[in-house]
């Protein structure tokens, strides 16, 4: 996890900014700043969900170890599965819709058929491994930036959410 930059702005800084403008007394001027800081604390939350993977760093070197020995012979060195047998990761409306469905998927496999860009795969096919936490983190971040997918990533602490809600 050490190369996974969090980016976010100090909320400190931002406190502060509160403190200052309550202590000012002419009030058209404090509902000026008061905008001012809601579009400042709107920006600061959407950039704390900015958590970015750095291309080649050990992390995505380690998720791409596992996805050449574990997944790649099912959904292919491209990502693109097999139609019809193996869906595609890349560029899959399936993966990119929702991150705690695609470590659930990594975790236990689907039971249920699956849809994938229009196309039905049978439940129960995908082999089930037993990774950690952090391979489950790593190769999850691999797949949602490789081959033109642009996924967000993954925490270790949102896999171990997900693997307490099935154990
Ligand atoms: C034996 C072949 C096989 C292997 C190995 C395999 N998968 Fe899968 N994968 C499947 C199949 C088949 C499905 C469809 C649902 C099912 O059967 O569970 C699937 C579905 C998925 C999905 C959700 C659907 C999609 O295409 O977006 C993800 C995410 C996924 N696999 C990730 C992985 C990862 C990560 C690994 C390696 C740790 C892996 N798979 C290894 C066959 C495989």
């Amino acid at each position: 996890m050490k190369k996974i930059r969090l980016i976010s702005f100090s909320l400190s800084a931002l406190f502060l900014v509160s403190i200052l403008s309550s202590c000012a007394s002419n009030q058209e001027q404090n509902k000026e700043t008061n905008n001012k800081e809601e579009q400042k604390i709107e920006q600061t939350s959407k950039n704390e969900e900015n958590i970015t993977i750095e291309i080649g760093s050990d992390n995505f070197v380690s998720g791409e170890k596992i996805y050449n020995e574990k997944c790649m012979v099912c959904h292919q060195k491209d990502g693109k599965g097999v139609e019809g047998t193996f869906p595609p990761l890349a560029k899959s409306d399936y993966l990119l819709a929702d991150k705690e469905r695609a470590i659930l998927q990594t975790l236990r496999g689907s039971k249920e058929p699956i849809t994938v860009n229009g196309i039905e795969y049978p439940g129960n096919v995908m082999t089930v491994f037993k990774l950690t936490d952090q391979e489950v983190t790593d190769v999850l971040n691999y797949v949602l930036n490789s081959w033109g997918n642009n996924g967000g990533t993954v925490t270790i602490d949102e896999v171990k959410a997900a693997r307490a809600k099935i154990q």
